[in-house]
């Protein structure tokens, strides 16, 4: 179960990927007792997806209620988007996945996440490990500006262990996976930032997967893009679906209906409806469901 307050430390910092902190930062309790859930998967690129599993998920901010009892399971080699109005729960419920959630001062979270067998928030969990299985790609692209392309897919790397790794040659796959490969291949050594925004928010999808995570979330990953930035993450979020378990925030409902495999609709921090992407669009079950796909409010 889930601790009931795990308060912890400065807010600006929940807005960078959690794998920008040293681990140690992150690690609350010592070393030695915590389990490393991460040393599961070291071969994790090629295997088969896993589950996610929330049960009985509440995220509270102080007093506000922002996630309601949420029961859901992400299922492993498929794509789950996340639609609901603004501020009903989408980025605090999939921040709860990685244990992001907690960062933020005053917020806590109950209930339980299990990735296959394993309980993410349990006593010996090391929360570095969880953030080493669970990705995550946020909505604005945020390499490190004093970073070069290659030492910006390497980031994550280094933060998480580089132990056995070799470098260069998961740098390059990494950036083949994203697509990125021919338009970076000869300046590597430059800055970063120095990409277009699409090739930006790559990179960072880059970062995630050089780590070998099992899961990738993604909040809003397209919102700052234009449609053919967009067109090749999703593209890309497709074949990645091969490898990962992927959860996707979107107020898109295009990119819903062309990425994912199911759809959950979320209102007022509850989960309202989750079926085939499909369906849901077209033959939605609960009435509030059909209000707002059909754009009658949100
Ligand atoms: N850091 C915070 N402190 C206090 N309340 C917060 C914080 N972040 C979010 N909330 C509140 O929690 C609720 C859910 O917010 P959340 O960001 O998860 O919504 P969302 O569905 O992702 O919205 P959007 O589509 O606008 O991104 C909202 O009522 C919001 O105001
Ligand atoms: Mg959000």
């Amino acid at each position: 179960m889930i601790p009931r307050d795990t308060q912890k430390t400065d807010p600006a910092q929940t807005q960078q990927p959690v794998r920008d902190k040293e681990p140690v930062e992150v690690s609350d309790s010592p070393a030695e007792e915590q389990q490393d859930v991460s040393t599961r998967s070291q071969d994790g690129v090629t295997a088969a997806g896993h589950n996610v599993v929330l049960t009985d998920l509440h995220a509270y901010y102080g007093s506000v209620h922002a996630v309601r009892g949420v029961n859901i399971t992400f299922p492993p080699n498929e794509v789950s988007a996340i639609i609901g109005p603004s501020g009903c729960g989408k980025s605090t419920m999939v921040r709860c996945i990685n244990r992001m959630h907690e960062e933020i001062p005053g917020a806590r979270a109950e209930g339980s996440v299990t990735l296959d067998d394993v309980d993410l928030y349990g006593d010996n969990v090391d929360v570095t490990s969880v953030r080493r299985l669970v990705g995550m790609v946020f909505q604005k692209p945020n390499p490190f500006p004093t970073m070069s392309i290659f030492e910006n897919v390497a980031a994550g790397l280094r933060l998480t262990g580089t132990k056995g790794v070799n470098m260069r040659e998961r740098v390059h796959r990494a950036l083949r996976a994203v697509g990125l490969w021919e338009e970076v291949k000869n300046r590597l050594n430059e800055p970063g930032i120095g990409l277009s925004g699409g090739q930006q928010q790559r990179l960072c999808i880059a970062r995630t997967v050089a780590v070998e995570p099992e899961v990738i979330l993604m909040d809003e990953p397209c919102s700052a893009l234009d449609p053919v930035a967009t067109l090749k993450v999703e593209e890309l979020i497709d074949e990645l679906k091969e490898r990962y378990t992927i959860v996707i925030v979107t107020h898109n409902m295009q990119q819903a209906a062309r990425v994912s495999d199911t759809t959950v609709f979320m209102l007022d921090g509850e989960l309202i409806e989750h079926a085939p992407t499909d369906q849901l669009f077209t033959r939605p079950k609960d009435e509030r469901t059909e209000r707002y796909v059909t754009g009658k409010f949100g």
